[in-house]
Parts: structure tokens; C-alpha cells; sequence
């Protein structure tokens, strides 16, 4: 057996709340399907991603990231959709940077009315991720965690773990 076969992905999806988390939703009660492990986290506006939460992102175990925001001219913080496409290709650079396919990290555009663009998109998404496989990150950056800042100094050096 491929050992390809059993592997299912794990992708996180940033979808705008207005837009893409609305198609989502429609595309669910339209019953188009659209990978189950394709797991959707809502935002009021892409423009609240960064390029920390996508990296962040990897380093918890994704093996992509969609971002999905309204199409372009349509976001209701006007630029927001603009500025996660930047970051979204900022991001593929550095992945491309430590050795990840530039492929892992993707920007698409939705209307809140297009379920079944939304599941197309979702579901060639998963294919090329299915397709490059695990990014073994999450074991590489489990070994050699950092202490997370808790806020002043001190307490940063109190946490400070000098084992990696
Ligand atoms: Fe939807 Fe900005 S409000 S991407």
C-alpha cells in the first residue's frame, strides 16, 4: 500500500468571517465536500494575520496554511486582504528560506455566496499538501523548545532553559 494514501493532511484554514468562513459554511450545507482535516480558524478580517501566527502556525504541527480572505476590492477593512497576500508570500519566502516548499502557504479569495468555489479551492489546496507531504517540523522544533516570554524580563530569565 502507498503510504501516501493514508495520510491526510494537517491543514489550518484563516478564513475571514465575512467571506470565506461564510462559504465554508454555505459549501457544509450545500454538503459539497471539502477535506475534513482542514481545520478552519475565524477571523473578522485576514488582515489579522501575521507572519508570526502562519510560522507559528507550522511550528505546531500544520503541514500548510490557507488564508482566505473576500475578494479583492471587497474587504471590509478595505486593505486587509491586500496586506495578508503580502504576508502570505513573505511567508513562502522564508519557508523556501529553511528548506519548505513555497507551495505549504497559500492566499485565496472568496465570496461569502461561493460555497462551492470555496470547497474547489479547499480541496486543491489539500492535494498539493497531500502531495509534499508531512513537513517534519513539529518534532525538529518539539526537541528544542523555547520558554514563552511571560511578560518582564526577570521572569524571562527565570524560564530561561539553557538544555537546547
Ligand atoms: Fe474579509 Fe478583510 S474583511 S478579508
Amino acid at each position: 500500500m502507498d503510504a501516501n494514501m493514508a495520510y491526510e493532511p494537517n491543514i489550518i484554514a484563516f478564513c475571514c468571517m465575512h467571506c470565506a468562513y461564510a462559504a465554508a459554511d454555505l459549501a457544509g450545507s450545500s454538503r459539497i465536500s471539502y477535506p475534513a482535516s482542514l481545520k478552519i480558524v475565524s477571523l473578522p478580517c485576514t488582515g489579522r494575520t501575521d507572519m508570526g501566527h502562519i510560522l507559528k502556525t507550522f511550528e505546531d504541527g500544520a503541514d500548510g496554511v490557507l488564508v482566505a480572505g473576500c475578494l479583492e476590492g471587497r474587504c471590509h477593512f478595505q486593505t486587509g486582504n491586500l496586506y495578508a497576500r503580502q504576508r502570505v508570500e513573505h511567508v513562502a519566502e522564508l519557508l523556501e528560506q529553511i528548506g519548505l516548499d513555497n507551495e505549504r502557504v497559500r492566499m485565496v479569495n472568496v465570496s461569502a455566496g461561493q460555497g462551492a468555489r470555496f470547497a474547489e479551492l479547499a480541496n486543491e489546496f489539500a492535494e498539493t499538501i497531500k502531495t509534499l507531504g508531512p513537513t517534519g517540523l513539529k518534532k525538529k522544533v518539539g526537541a528544542c523548545e523555547l520558554p514563552m516570554p511571560t511578560g518582564d524580563k526577570a521572569s524571562q530569565m527565570e524560564n530561561k532553559d539553557d538544555s537546547c
